[in-house]
């Protein structure tokens, strides 16, 4: 079997699922890419052809897939279509996050025939509490590449669509994780909530001078949180906390300084490594 397309469906407010995105697909030597970025806005009614590949690939929020992007991915529909399912997490864990994304590609026809787990920096990762940093890095889009490849074999081996085998996403290795820097992060998020102190609910601006109102802020946001000419302001109904407006400013002028980035660095030093089954 031959695939000569391939939809690279993604949401990616910092960039890092994005990355992993291009990787996979670059791996493939699929030459026909039809991305679809749906981090800025929905995808829309969209069918793939069973003759296509798709690859989906989204961020973990606090377990899940981030909740914008499944709601964006739900116009998209497979025909029986081999499809490729990533979720990128900060280094912390998934949880549910693959199987949420797995159980929203079956009904809505997709065939997967693999899956995989990357790391990439964490949203809240700053100079000062560094979470992940600089991930996903060469050895990561080596990884993404090689895993493209083998899809590509996987496919090429198939004599038909019925030889193309799914796989079980939950049967996929989960990362070693050392029991006594989790022991220490749970009991310092039950010591954080128990004192009540509030969490930010959104970034905001730190140093209002500092701020040239050059709109980046508003045209990277993905949830219309910011608005033009009023770049001081952040709609705390609104923003989803993904920083692409911290990580976009390129005054430093917006800050997302939450206890959760010092308790992230402190207790998620060891670097964890993607996973992939297929
Ligand atoms: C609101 C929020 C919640 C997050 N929750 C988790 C989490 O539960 N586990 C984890 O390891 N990383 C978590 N992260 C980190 C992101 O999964 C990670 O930074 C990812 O690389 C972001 O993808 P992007 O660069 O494509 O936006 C969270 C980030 C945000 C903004």
């Amino acid at each position: 079997m031959t695939v000569n397309e391939a939809y690279l469906i993604y949401f990616s407010p910092t960039h890092t699922s994005k990355q992993i995105a291009e990787a996979i697909v670059h791996g493939t030597g699929i030459k026909n890419i039809l991305p679809i970025n749906v981090t800025q806005q929905a995808a829309g009614e969209i069918v793939i052809p069973a003759s296509a590949l798709a690859i989906i690939v989204v961020p973990v929020y606090g377990g899940h897939v981030a909740p914008l992007a499944m709601e964006r991915l739900q116009g998209i529909r497979g025909l029986d279509t081999p499809t490729v399912l990533v979720v990128v997490y900060g280094n912390r864990a998934y949880e549910k996050a693959l199987m949420e994304l797995d159980a929203f590609a079956i009904p809505h026809g997709m065939k997967v025939i693999a899956g995989a787990t990357f790391i990439g920096e964490h949203s809240y990762s700053t100079d000062e509490h560094p979470i992940a940093v600089g991930r996903p890095d060469d050895s990561d889009l080596a990884l993404a590449a090689e895993f493209g490849k083998k899809i590509r074999k996987k496919i090429e081996t198939a004599d038909a669509m019925d030889t193309l085998y799914p796989v079980d996403v939950r049967a996929i290795k989960r990362p070693s994780q050392p029991f006594i820097p989790l022991f220490r992060f749970l009991r310092k998020v039950i010591k954080l909530r128990k004192s009540g102190t509030p969490l930010p609910r959104a970034p905001w601006v730190e140093n209002e001078s500092v701020c040239t109102h050059c709109g980046l802020c508003v045209v990277r946001c993905p949830a219309g949180a910011i608005t033009k000419g009023d770049e001081l302001h952040t709609d705390e109904a609104k923003c989803i906390k993904c920083c692409a407006c911290v990580k976009a400013c390129t005054k430093k002028a917006r800050v997302y300084d939450t206890p959760f980035a010092t308790l992230l660095s402190d207790c998620f030093k060891k670097q964890k490594q993607p996973q992939t089954i297929l």
